[in-house]
């Protein structure tokens, strides 16, 4: 028998906390035991507002998901996101100690460190520092510089800082669920691990996640994540549209929206009916669905011209060829995929879990790719093997990297 170990990723988003339970095998391949999801009304874009709804909607995700599996996993990987977070490349220089001798880690590790030298405001402290490539005596293009002979090697970095206090609130939450917080990672990162095939990180790609409050950018190139940053726009601003211009409720609009939206009127009959409940009436009136769906539409748009935008501003438009991958719960609606693609002008694609097995249809879906991502994360963090299937074979050295600077990471209380 090979040995086995279980390991859990948990998503607190703004309307759901969601568990995801795997199974690691000896050879390191992934296998979702369990699944669990709880509605969430303790998170808002990312920051808790209440500790005790956040803490027992954790509880039961968590319960539900290990009782599933037949397993308890008392430490959870968990994502974070929010305007809190900051992302920023940065550079590192160090010059090799025995001159002329070959690169050792101890040389690498100071680089990154060199990296991580950036002005951190005391209220916030560095939650990772990824490293996504190295110059080697002015040799650009290096990936694996241990080992090589040189005088000089610089790293190219992306840091990532977060709130204190964020991070120690979401902390006290797993802990008051009765859990243990053995990692936090950055959603987004956690969530290309789920989403993204390898081609997508040669070609560059922009992956979206537009959830309920906010839609997280993140562009990632062949050297891993480039630009991160969240947009503070998703699926309840939509709800919230429809409910103010059709005079309904939030519970109306978001059942509108559920069961008869699309970001794309243009594909809606012009002739079709929905029954709407307006507040304050009776009876049921028939609306046209595409005035319906134009309402989505707009916010939509909007959404996508800020993110291009975005991109734009960083540079990502060029480097991102691979186009938009879209996640989230939101992404599920009918017609994002065109509606984006015609805001952008870029191809857009639905972003699906792959490498791993177990998957029922639940969590095959958009919303669910950051808890998988997280227990994906966790997985590779508990074997630190290869032999992981699909997407996570091509991932596990950049990993092994990214752990190189978790170990850095240890002197800032992560
Ligand atoms: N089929 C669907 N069509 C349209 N919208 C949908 C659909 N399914 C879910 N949504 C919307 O997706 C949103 C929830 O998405 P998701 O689960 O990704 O959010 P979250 O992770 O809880 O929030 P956030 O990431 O913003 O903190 C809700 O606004 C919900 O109305
Ligand atoms: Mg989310």
């Amino acid at each position: 028998m090979g040995r086995e170990t279980w390991v859990a990723g948990l998503d607190i988003g703004s309307s759901k906390t969601c568990c995801v339970v795997a199974r690691v095998g000896d050879g390191g391949e992934v296998a979702v035991a369990g699944v669990g999801v709880a509605a969430c009304t303790g998170v808002r874009r990312g920051a808790v507002v209440d500790i005790e709804l956040t803490a027992s909607s954790i509880r039961e995700a968590v319960g539900r998901a290990t009782s599933q599996a037949g397993v308890a996993v008392p430490a959870l990987h968990v994502g974070v996101t929010g305007e809190h977070i900051v992302g920023q490349n940065s550079r590192g220089v160090t010059a090799i100690v025995d001159h002329g001798q070959e690169i050792t880690e101890e040389d690498r590790q100071r680089a990154l460190r060199q990296a991580q030298v950036i002005v951190v405001p005391p209220d916030r402290t560095i939650l990772h520092a990824l490293p996504r490539g190295y110059v080697v005596d002015g040799h650009e293009g290096v990936r694996h510089p241990v080992g090589m002979s040189g005088a000089r090697l610089e790293v190219e970095a992306h840091i990532v800082t977060a709130g204190q206090t964020f991070l120690a609130n979401i902390r006290k939450c797993v802990e008051r669920a009765g859990y243990y917080c053995a990692d936090m990672f950055l959603e987004p990162i956690a969530a290309g691990d789920a989403a993204l095939a390898a081609g997508d990180f040669s070609q560059g790609v922009c992956l979206v996640d537009v959830g309920a409050e906010a839609t997280n950018v993140a562009v990632f190139d062949e050297l891993g994540i480039y630009y991160t940053s969240v947009v503070a726009l998703g699926g309840r601003h939509i709800t919230a549209d429809i409910a103010q211009l059709l005079r309904v409720s939030a519970e109306e609009a978001e059942r509108l929206k559920l069961c008869h939206g699309s970001a794309s009127p243009a594909t809606v009959a012009e002739a079709e009916l929905v029954e709407v409940h307006q507040i304050g009436r009776a009876d049921a009136r028939p609306f046209r669905r595409r005035a319906l769906c134009q309402i989505i539409e707009a916010r939509v748009r909007e959404i996508f011209d800020i993110v291009q935008d975005e991109m734009a501003g960083c540079g990502a438009d060029v480097r991102a060829t691979g186009g938009i991958v879209l996640i989230g719960g939101t992404a599920a609606m009918p017609g994002m995929r065109e509606c984006a693609a015609a805001q952008t002008g870029l191809p857009v694609r639905l972003g699906g879990p792959a490498g791993v097995s177990g998957l029922s249809d639940v969590v095959a879906g958009p919303a669910f790719c950051t808890a998988l991502g997280l227990a994906l994360r966790a997985a590779s963090v508990s074997t630190g093997a290869a032999g992981h299937g699909g997407l996570f074979a091509v991932l596990h050295e950049w990993w092994r990297r990214i752990r190189g600077a978790f170990r850095l990471d240890a002197g800032t209380g992560h």
